[in-house]
């Protein structure tokens, strides 16, 4: 793949993080060095992308075990609960936050006569859950190419990307796939208001890799379809409920409406690790509402008056039943998913 990005590293013990709020412009990275380096990178979206947050935060975990110099196991185990909660509430919705916390705080719990080997287990469990995202978005790709056909041109929001994983991308993974193959295929990219991760993320990385791309508005993509301009719906996403509900970023609710409509089917790609077997439907997502600035201005520059209200809810849930397909690295779910979702995940 040409034009490399390394969206997380984690090197002498500090996590380093491409700064995805100043991309496309700048290529800039950001140190982290403690858990509250870490918790603010994902709460100001330095990081961003429910895979990516999960992978921070597992090695955010594992910089606040390092700091710990406390002999006793059980003040350990205390702090590092206390810290993995911190840490969860940097963003509420991605259920991947919450997956790899509790991933790093049952290595805490296991049973430990040495604090220095509990360590060195956490810095593995860390580098785990990095090394399995990578080879999940692979897999995600590979299944997502068998659905596509002839499908030549593909529509999706927000970025489910390199940018927002660590290799490959969820939604983007079958793009690279498809032109590794020398398969023909084109992608719209909605810009995604307010923070534009399709206009400034999306574009980037898959126009760097050699991927034909077109960013188009977010209210384009009823007369796009209508034109009949695309072929198939590919988006990634923040949190599956076990019905088959779907959170993912704001305008995704509107699209699979409209795709349904025009007869266009709907992806959903994502790891296992999204899927939420504990929570029944969309209904118990909880859905980020975000500060109202990224409304009001648009890259420092403001568009709405002063004083005017705005509402900045960051996701929206798709209902499984205008979901086609969720596509996982273990394989492909269609409904009924309440059904096909617990064997994949089993
Ligand atoms: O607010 P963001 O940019 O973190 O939202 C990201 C998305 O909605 C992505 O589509 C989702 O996390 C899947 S990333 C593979």
């Amino acid at each position: 793949m040409k034009g490399k990005i390394s969206p997380i590293e984690f090197s002498n013990n500090k996590l380093i993080l491409i700064d995805q709020r100043k991309l496309f412009e700048t290529e800039e990275y950001f140190v982290c060095d403690s858990i509250e380096s870490v918790y603010f990178a994902i709460k100001d979206m330095v990081v961003r992308g429910a895979p990516a947050i999960g992978v921070a935060a597992g090695y955010g975990m594992y910089i606040k075990a390092l700091s710990l110099n406390i002999p006793d196991i059980n003040d350990f185990r205390l702090e590092m609960k206390k810290a993995g909660e911190y840490l969860n509430s940097a963003r509420p919705t991605a259920v991947n936050l919450s997956y790899a916390i509790k991933r790093m705080i049952s290595v805490v719990n296991e049973e430990w006569l040495d604090i220095r080997m509990l360590k060195n287990t956490l810095y593995k469990q860390a580098i785990a859950i990095h090394n399995e995202d990578i080879h999940a978005n692979k897999m995600i790709g590979e299944n997502m190419l068998s659905l596509l056909g002839d499908s030549k041109s593909v529509l999706t929001v927000c970025n489910a990307g390199i940018l927002a994983t660590t290799a490959y991308g969820t939604a983007t993974s079958v793009m690279y796939l498809a032109k590794e193959q020398g398969k023909e295929l084109s992608v719209y990219a909605c810009e995604t208001r307010p923070r534009l991760q399709g206009a400034r993320l999306t574009s980037y990385e898959l126009s760097r890799n050699g991927i034909d791309v077109t960013v188009i508005t977010d209210g384009m993509v009823a007369h796009l379809m209508s034109k009949k301009m695309v072929d198939a719906v590919i988006t990634g996403c923040d949190r599956v409920a076990s019905n088959g509900d779907t959170a993912n970023k704001i305008g995704t609710k509107n699209i699979s409406i409209i795709a349904k409509r025009y007869g266009i089917p709907m992806y959903i790609a994502c790891p296992i690790s999204t899927i939420d077997m504990d929570i029944k439907d969309g209904s118990e997502i909880i859905i980020e509402e975000r500060d109202p600035s990224e409304v009001t201005h648009i890259r420092g520059v403001q568009i709405i008056p002063s004083g005017v209200k705005v509402f900045n809810p960051s996701f929206d849930v798709t209902d499984h039943e205008d979901i086609t397909a969720i596509v996982t690295e273990k394989g492909i779910a269609y409904p009924p998913y309440d059904v096909t979702l617990k064997i994949l995940y089993a």
